[in-house]
């Protein structure tokens, strides 16, 4: 079946907003194809490389960031105290467990969001909802509601923009092995884990002392003094993603060039559906939700569909099945998938499993849950001889207050107003996805 970048609007879509103006939406996108690609193709094979690692159990992947980036939220110390905490649990998941660690930021491009209704009604108002910064506005009036063409063009310059400031922490000097200390974030500091993480530092120190000893140093070995952090996010708007689908002149294949890895969703992976039309086509790694409503056979096609060619490293299924759920539904897809003998990489995703709704009004996660679903994940792998190949985890570096729980910060159901800030789903503080990286690292 021939494929092209806009074949998928030939077929039924979920999940898109209504542009009114459609002359406006056409120049948008054509402005949008004349822009830049935001990653190169090479290093999108290189993604699949490391991923295909991680799939034998020979690395781990940490992959992290907002549930949905917004405009109002921008600015260089949030991306910067990412960038920090990734490394920080980086750190000490390769420092227990002797594997090399794969850095992806959701971030960068994570604008769009599948909502459970297409309308939102307050006091007798009903309005279209909000969809995520790229396509309207959080706002509960007409005008922000309304689907924006513009948002496109303002999300690829911040995710340039953004992109931008990462590669320049990964090779300027922030991501130096003899700079681990300043990696420790202020607030965490003097809490437990922070000093748990420091204890951690002052060990590595000396490996570089040693290091230094034998002649080895940040100057003359590049790997001591950089790092790549690689970028994803959910590919949901297809107008956006396809204007940035260029071909590769190397191999003459399509990729996405608004991220290395383009995730697809628990409710647009509709085996007839347009999301599976376009991912079919490109050649980035692809990551894909899984959800307690997967069924085996739904699985198996799904996985066929997205890795052709069988390929190591292309398909990454995202577990999400909830504390509750996951040693019930997920052992069945494990078995079929492996029996089958598909190349995929699994990880974990605790977080949206696990959300309720606190007796406050506030949408969170309790921290022991998303720690429970973890460990059935290691669990699990471990008694099927499977990998549990990474973790993927809705956090930011700041110190909010939107999880409840865990040993290093306890947060109550009435600490959640102090600072509740996502524009989306509730996301782990620094201390708290710290405080799971060092669990983490004692179940290998
Ligand atoms: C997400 O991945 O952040 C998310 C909110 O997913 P979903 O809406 O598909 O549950
Ligand atoms: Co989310």
């Amino acid at each position: 079946m021939s494929w092209s970048p806009d074949s998928w609007r030939n077929f039924p879509i979920k999940q898109q907003p209504e542009y009114k103006d459609k002359e406006l939406l056409k120049k948008v996108e054509e402005e949008l194809k004349r822009y830049p690609p935001l990653i190169f193709a090479g290093e999108a094979r290189n993604l699949k490389e490391q991923l295909a690692k991680a799939g034998r159990g020979e690395a781990f992947i940490v992959q992290g960031g907002d549930c949905a980036e917004s405009f109002n939220a921008f600015n260089a110390d949030v991306i910067k105290n990412l960038f920090k905490l990734i490394l920080q649990m980086s750190v000490v998941v390769a420092y227990s467990s002797g594997k090399s660690v794969v850095k992806i930021g959701r971030v960068a491009g994570q604008f769009a969001k599948p909502r459970s209704s297409d309308f939102e009604e307050r006091n007798g108002i009903k309005l279209p909802s909000y969809r995520g910064d790229i396509i309207n506005s959080i706002e509960f009036n007409e005008k922000a509601r309304e689907a924006d063409p513009f948002r496109m063009l303002r999300a690829y310059n911040q995710s340039a923009a953004t992109m931008n400031l990462l590669r320049a922490f990964s090779r300027g000097g922030l991501a130096d092995l003899t700079q681990v200390h300043r990696w420790n974030l202020d607030f965490i500091k003097n809490h437990p884990i922070g000093q748990k993480y420091e204890e951690i530092s002052c060990q590595i120190d000396k490996a570089m002392n040693f290091l230094k000893a034998a002649g080895l140093t940040p100057k003359n070995t590049p790997q001591l003094k950089q790092t790549t952090l690689f970028t994803s996010h959910e590919a949901l708007l297809l107008n956006y993603e396809e204007a940035l689908t260029r071909v590769d002149s190397i191999t003459g294949n399509w990729y996405n060039t608004s991220a290395h890895m383009l995730w697809i969703g628990d409710r647009t992976r509709d085996l007839n559906g347009a999301h599976v039309e376009y991912f079919r086509g490109i050649h980035n790694p692809i990551g894909c939700k899984v959800g307690p409503s997967m069924q085996t056979d739904e699985l198996i096609e799904l996985v066929k569909t997205l890795n052709p060619q069988n390929e190591e490293g292309k398909l990454n299924l995202i577990v999400r099945m909830g504390a509750n759920k996951i040693e019930k539904l997920f052992p069945p897809l494990l078995k079929a998938v492996t029996d089958a003998k598909l190349n995929v990489v699994w990880t974990i995703d605790p977080m949206h499993g696990n959300v309720e709704k606190s007796s406050t009004g506030f949408k969170t996660r309790e921290f022991d849950n998303i720690l429970s679903e973890v460990k059935s994940f290691f669990k699990i792998h471990k008694e099927y001889g499977t990998v549990a190949a990474g973790v993927h985890l809705e956090m930011t570096g700041e110190n909010v207050t939107e999880c409840t729980g865990s040993a290093s910060c306890h947060i109550t159901v009435d600490d959640l107003s102090s600072r509740y800030h996502t524009q989306c789903d509730p996301r782990l503080n620094a201390n708290q996805a710290l405080e799971l990286a060092f669990m983490i690292s004692e179940n290998f």
